[in-house]
């Protein structure tokens, strides 16, 4: 120590740490900077000479100690805080740099063999976390006043002696306080009354407590992770939740066949962090990873960012366990890939979305974990140039091809303002992500490579960016996956999510623009073009009828006219349930409805959903 050193920049320092701690990378380095300056100064006493050394010093100390904390915020200023849990795995010896890849013209971000890590802002660890959850600030109309015209149904009302019971089939798990976050949805646009959660742990409390509703015809919403998008997730009026959160444990996984069994309680994002751990990975992926469990997915036969690769749910769940309205358990949790023996049950459940039992289990393929992964972010200027890209990457990549996703300008104005994004690269009218992945990295990047001069030579692509390092991966997927987010920032979000052939595919982003005018914030395209499936999105700083009237039945029919399906991969929960007939027949949904009865004849499973009023 200095002579005369004052004790107070030690107090200083443990400012300094705690702000370093709690992770406010901007203000830390401003108070930093401060401190450097007048304690030299001021309170050491020192030489000019000595005190410069002093902050040569301290300023290197400075560089080691943020140096990772920058190197993870200088490509986004992502709302970390805003946002629990999806983990990326970003293993060491791996830093991100700028290279001019020849030929191309396309920057790369590659692989270099010095040690570097990245840190995560919530757990310090060697990972990076990220929440799903939209502010609960804002009022959310009840369901019921926004739309009168649903009448309850002749359920029973909860009483002191059922809750009583429910305390007694699940002691301790019975909420009837704070049940906010249950009633509303992910979108803040519907809101139950529910005046009871039940979380049960076990299939057998799900049964126990299921019979008993049967019988008192209690009506009840089966509960994920809440992050559905058609308001199928909460109750209508006052249907009691029954939550899975509390069933959230793996069962087995079988190594060898990539077969994994666990409770439909499962975060997604948990379940890849397992598999990971034995080189396998989970056939569905969506920016809700984060929140949305397993058996929401199944339920609502999810489709996400892997579907192209993958395939759907359909063909990736090898069985489930689901328990009927009677409390009947249905044991279809086989583990085998081939079984024909009578009629594929398990196939009525996923995608019911809590109308005809509650799963409790599944049985999944998994497949392995691809080695390598690399993500290309293009621009091009124009929608047909979008559907050349797509054409051309299914040739040049083939097996490799692993997304293929796009983005409009207006969806990159929400990811800038309203994310505070940076985009890795200039403006375009339109925006590609294009991700391969397998097990030979030097292989898929030649491939891409080939593609990707191809595409540049041709004149499709005007430019775009490659990463194969992950945190650049992941910040590239960020761009594509936090939409839904960024879109919560302008008030209402009216969102539709549509299969559409691809020749009318963005036609229907144009008509709508054209048709609201000045009427809404912004009318935005985004989505999986590489199923067909577009997510179209309006906004208003409110929720308006004469927006809502404006839009619909307009864009249900302007599908219907181009064969398409009203929901691709959302559902119908209970915002689209009555328009089920554009995309099918009377028949079939005829057909629906006696399932629906043989299922659960009291219809106490998520009433007001799916099926139409009339
Ligand atoms: P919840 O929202 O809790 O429930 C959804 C429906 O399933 C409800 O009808 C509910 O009653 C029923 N349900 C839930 N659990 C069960 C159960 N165990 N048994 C029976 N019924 C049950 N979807 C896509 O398809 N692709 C995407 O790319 C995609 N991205 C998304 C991104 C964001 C940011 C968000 C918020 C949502 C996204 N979604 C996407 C919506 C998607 O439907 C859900 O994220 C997810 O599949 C729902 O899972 P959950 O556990 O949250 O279910
Ligand atoms: C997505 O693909 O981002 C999701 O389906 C959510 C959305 O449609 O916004
Ligand atoms: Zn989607």
């Amino acid at each position: 120590m200095v002579a005369g050193v004052k004790p107070w920049p030690g107090f200083v320092y443990d400012f300094y740490a705690l702000l370093l701690i709690l992770h406010v990378p901007k203000i830390h380095s401003r108070i930093f900077e401060i401190f450097i300056c007048t304690t030299s100064n001021l309170y050491f006493g020192m030489s000019p000479m000595y005190s410069w050394g002093v902050f040569v010093l301290l300023s290197l100390v400075h560089v080691i100690m943020t140096s990772s904390v920058t190197s993870r915020m200088d490509d986004q200023s992502e709302n970390l805080a805003a946002w629990p849990f999806r983990h990326l795995k970003i293993p060491s010896g791996h830093v991100s740099r700028n290279v001019k890849k020849k030929n191309t013209g396309i920057r790369t971000f590659q692989k270099k063999s010095t040690t570097g890590s990245q840190l995560c802002q919530t757990c310090s660890g060697t990972v990076l976390r990220r929440c799903i959850q939209t502010s609960s600030t804002r009022h959310v109309e009840l369901t019921s006043v926004r739309y009168p015209d649903v009448k309850r149904g002749n359920y029973g009302s909860v009483r002191d002696s059922d809750l009583a019971t429910f305390e007694r089939l699940l002691p301790g798990r019975v909420l009837t306080d704070s049940l906010d976050g249950y009633n509303t949805d992910w979108l803040k646009t519907c809101r139950g009354a529910s005046q009871v959660v039940l979380r049960p742990k076990s299939t057998e409390e799900v049964s126990a407590i299921l019979k008993y509703c049967n019988e008192k015809k209690l009506a009840v919403v089966p509960q994920g992770g809440n992050t559905g998008l058609v308001g199928g997730s909460v109750s209508v009026f006052d249907e009691i939740v029954i939550s899975t959160q509390l069933m959230n444990s793996i069962i087995s996984l079988d190594e060898i066949s990539g077969t994994l069994v666990c409770q439909a309680g499962c975060v997604l994002a948990s379940l890849e962090d397992y598999l990971s751990n034995h080189k396998l990975t989970i056939p569905v992926d969506l920016g809700a990873k984060g929140s949305c469990h397993i058996g929401g997915n199944v339920a609502t036969n999810a489709g996400g960012v892997r579907l192209l690769r993958y395939g759907s749910l359909h063909g990736n769940v090898l069985g489930l366990e689901a328990v009927l309205a009677n409390g009947e358990v249905v044991d279809c949790l086989s583990t085998l890939r081939k079984d024909n023996t009578g009629y594929d049950l398990k196939q009525l459940f996923i995608g019911s979305e809590g109308t005809l039992g509650i799963i409790t289990a599944v049985s999944l393929n998994c497949p392995q974990k691809p080695e390598a992964v690399s993500v290309a972010f293009l621009g091009c200027e124009s929608f047909q140039s979008v559907l050349d890209i797509f054409k051309e990457s299914r040739q040049k990549l083939g097996e490799v091809l692993s997304a293929f996703e796009f983005m409009d300008s207006q969806t990159m104005t929400v990811a800038k303002e309203n994310l505070k994004l940076r985009s890795p690269i200039e403006d375009y009218p339109f925006y590609v992500l294009i991700e391969t992945s397998g097990s030979n990295g030097s292989h898929d990047e030649e491939k891409l490579s080939q593609f990707l001069e191809h595409v540049m030579g041709t004149g499709i692509v005007q430019d775009g960016t490659v990463a194969t390092e992950p945190t650049k991966i992941q910040n590239i997927w960020s761009m594509r996956e936090r939409i839904a987010e960024g879109l919560m920032h302008d008030g209402y979000c009216y969102k539709y999510d549509v299969s559409l052939p691809l020749q009318s595919f963005y036609g229907l982003v144009e008509a709508m623009r054209e048709r609201m005018g000045t009427m809404v914030t912004r009318v935005i395209g985004y989505g999986h073009v590489g199923d067909g499936n577009l997510h179209l999105n309006l906004t208003s700083p409110e929720y308006s009828t004469e927006v809502m009237d404006k839009i619909e039945p307009f864009l249900y029919d302007w599908v219907a006219n181009h064969k398409g399906s009203i929901s691709a991969e959302h559902g119908l929960g209970f915002k689209k349930k009555n328009f089920i007939y554009h995309s099918k027949s009377k028949s079939a949904v005829r057909l629906m409805k006696d399932i629906k009865h043989t299922f659960d004849p009291n219809m106490i499973l998520n009433p007001y959903k799916v099926l139409p009023d009339f």
